[in-house]
């Protein structure tokens, strides 16, 4: 997309307030030259990656004037455009990080399939779907458990994010209308992030939503109290003001950008590597080039350098630095500084599965109509633009209600699942080199991941039916492990991703149980009256090999969840980082983004990754004596 690079460049010029600077920097005038003027300058803070975490963290450092912290970004910054703002008009493939692929996925059938992250100011909240549910207690509370000392649960979680959020509630009369319910002790009122719930309704949802109760997924008082299993609406980070997206570049950077000369951003940059002192033991600064190619130039760092550049490339700019496994660092000739075999392993998502439908006589509107008949679309966006309603404040293809779904559930035959995979060697699941420590924390992940499986409230899936002609099966909680290791010491080459999802069978099972709920809840009464059928080839697929053989050809191995690759657990069980999420065996070099998740949430990341950098910005302040607010 050439022409899309130049328009962006253009905007660039407009748009960022880059000429603020403190008078002992050197203070940039125009993006494009940048580079030069900055190479050599020193910071506080360089912090690697502008997404959710990134921003977050830059925000809450230069809260104090005497802090300087520059966020380098590999994207530029959006311009704007509509397909960010509003919902109904959603359009991520804008910033999408250019040619993410797969290697051949063993589990699926050697397919090669795209992966899907953001490369823009602002990362995965810029272009994501919108969704904000946190993950269940059992997960905080697991990973805290997982620690040498314990220092994260639900409880610890729960100020970090109300102190991130400001929920503004629905219109009452609408809310009890369409079953919107919520606890307002969970829910944040002075936070930076707005979100709240799209002011419209599709005819259909609410035959959904009762087939849902009639299958045994009850309605859920708050989705955000940390235990989502059930039906609910929707939260969506949507400022109700506009009814348009908020995120990280808005909430984290615009809102405070005129009064913080300390606050520098770079775009189209990327961090090629993190750079240490004479001893090797200790942080220098970062190298960087222009994401298009270019020279590599340096900055430096006096406090800490952070990275924040998402489940794909924070393992990424540890391998290229002398971070990562030995043998890895060894083959590319890359001198190691801190051999820690678990950076790139542990690779997860929440897999995919769309499942396509037609029917005889589906309710109209509904989540097809805008892309369907032009009449309706103009009806709706005219609604929105005088009373900031209707279709368009919902992404456009999803609807307003999903069901969380536990393993119990999703099958009666789930302590048999769960008893087979306990019974099975978790070595079996991992590649045949796996380092021990590895695959030590595998193995106690993998407990803990049981023990959900079993507890009868933390969601191994979500299903979701938009109104239209599909519905989505998620698989939240895979047993599988994958990795991202780098392919090249070039700093712009994309590192290999092996996601080998499906590769563990009880992932299979629990699939399978997931798509068999999804049909019983098709078939009840209230969904059968639009005479739903599965299309081909799904229809065909009803024995468990027929379904397994489907999933192998259908399952999409990502939601842009990836996570993990560099996570928080004790060095003796392949951690990449400690609870205060520093980098083990130098110092001054932290990991701030979705990759220190030891593993993924029963919810969708963003409010998560908003809370745990609240959470680390108090933690980094802390320790270096930073005033806090
Ligand atoms: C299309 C899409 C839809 C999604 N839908 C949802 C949803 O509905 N709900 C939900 O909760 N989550 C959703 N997600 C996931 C969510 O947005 C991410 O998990 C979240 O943004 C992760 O935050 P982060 O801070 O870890 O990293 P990110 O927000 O991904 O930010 C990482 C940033 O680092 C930059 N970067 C990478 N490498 C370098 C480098 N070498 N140098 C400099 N910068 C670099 C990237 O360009 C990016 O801007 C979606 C994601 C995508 C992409
Ligand atoms: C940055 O420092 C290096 C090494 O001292 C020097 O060669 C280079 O010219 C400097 N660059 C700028 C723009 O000052
Ligand atoms: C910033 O530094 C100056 C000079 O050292 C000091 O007087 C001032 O109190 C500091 N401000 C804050 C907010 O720490
Ligand atoms: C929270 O949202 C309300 C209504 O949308 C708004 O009036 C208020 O200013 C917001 N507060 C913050 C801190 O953003
Ligand atoms: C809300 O839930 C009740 C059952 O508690 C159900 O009768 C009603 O149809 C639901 N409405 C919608 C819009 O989902
Ligand atoms: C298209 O939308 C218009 C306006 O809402 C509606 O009157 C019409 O019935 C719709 N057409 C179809 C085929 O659903
Ligand atoms: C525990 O976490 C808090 C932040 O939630 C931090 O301030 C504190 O220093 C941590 N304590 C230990 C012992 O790690």
């Amino acid at each position: 997309m050439p022409s899309v690079r130049g328009h962006l460049l253009g905007a660039l010029l407009l748009l960022a307030p880059l000429s603020s600077a403190a008078p002992s920097r050197r203070a940039p005038k125009h993006a494009t030259i940048v580079n030069r003027q900055w190479s050599n300058a020193t910071y506080d803070f360089i912090i690697a990656g502008a997404g959710i975490a990134g921003l977050t963290l830059a925000d809450r450092l230069t809260e104090d004037p005497n802090i300087s912290v520059l966020v380098i970004e590999a994207g530029p910054f959006d311009w704007g455009q509509e397909g960010i703002l509003v919902p109904g008009s959603y359009q991520p493939w804008w910033f999408f990080w250019p040619n993410l692929v797969t290697v051949p996925q063993e589990g699926l059938n050697n397919r090669e399939i795209g992966a899907i992250a953001g490369q823009v100011v602002g990362g995965g909240s810029t272009i994501n779907a919108m969704v904000y549910v946190r993950g269940d207690t059992s997960d905080y509370d697991d990973w805290g458990s997982l620690q040498e000392k314990p220092n994260m649960s639900w409880q610890k979680m729960l100020p970090y994010f109300l102190k991130s959020e400001n929920f503004t509630a629905p219109d009452a009369r609408f809310a009890a209308q369409n079953n919107i319910t919520w606890n307002p002790a969970v829910r944040g009122s002075s936070g930076p992030l707005q979100y709240t719930y799209p002011p419209h309704s599709y005819p259909g949802g609410e035959n959904w939503w009762n087939a849902a109760n009639a299958v045994g997924l009850p309605a859920v008082e708050d989705p955000l109290a940390g235990n989502k299993a059930g039906v609910f609406a929707m939260p969506s980070v949507m400022d109700a003001r506009t009814m348009t997206r908020s995120y990280a570049k808005i909430n984290h950077y615009d809102r405070v950008s005129q009064a913080r000369p300390n606050y520098h951003i770079l775009p189209s940059n990327m961090v090629s590597r993190v750079i240490f002192k004479g001893n090797c033991k200790t942080v220098k600064g970062v190298e960087y080039l222009p994401t298009a190619g270019g020279d590599v130039v340096t900055a430096f760092a006096t406090k800490e350098v952070i990275i924040a550049a998402g489940g794909f490339n924070t393992p990424k700019i540890l391998q290229l630095s002398g971070v990562g496994p030995k043998p890895l660092l060894d083959k590319f000739g890359i001198k190691v500084i801190s051999n820690l075999p678990g950076v790139g392993q542990n690779l997860q998502d929440q897999p995919t599965l769309t499942v396509p439908y037609t029917f005889t006589a589906n309710a109209e509107p509904n989540t097809d109509s805008l892309v369907n008949n032009a009449t309706y679309a103009a009806e709706q966006r005219a609604l929105y633009e005088t009373e900031k309603k209707g279709a368009f404040t919902v992404i456009s293809t999803l609807g307003t209600n999903i069901a969380g779904v536990t393993l119990k559930a999703a099958t009666p035959d789930f302590l048999d699942i769960i008893s087979t995979a306990r019974a099975a060697n978790p070595a079996d699941s991992l590649p045949a080199d796996v380092d021990p420590t590895v695959l030590a924390g595998y193995t106690a992940q993998r407990e803990a991941i049981l023990s959900q499986y079993e507890n009868g409230k933390s969601s191994v899936g979500n299903i979701h039916w938009g109104t239209g002609n599909n519905a989505l099966v998620y698989h939240l909680k895979p047993l599988s492990r994958g990795s991202v290791n780098i392919v090249s010491t070039d700093p712009l080459a994309n590192p290999a991703i092996d996601f080998r999802t499906a590769t563990d069978p009880t992932d299979q099972a629990v699939y399978t149980a997931l798509l068999r709920k999804n049909r019983e809840l098709f078939a009840t009464p209230e969904m059968q009256v639009f005479g739903p059928s599965e299309a081909s080839p799904f229809a065909e697929a009803q024995t468990d090999e027929e379904i397994y053989a489907l999933l192998r050809d259908q399952i999409n191995p990502s939601n842009a969840h990836q996570c993990c690759t560099a996570a928080m657990l004790p060095r003796s069980l392949g951690g990449v980082v400690s609870a205060e999420q520093k980098v083990y065996g130098v110092g001054g070099l932290r990991v701030a983004d979705i990759s220190f998740w030891p593993f993924q949430t029963g919810g969708s990341p963003t409010g998560t990754m908003y809370a745990a950098a609240e959470r680390l910005a108090d933690m980094i302040k802390a320790d270096h004596g930073i005033s806090r607010n």
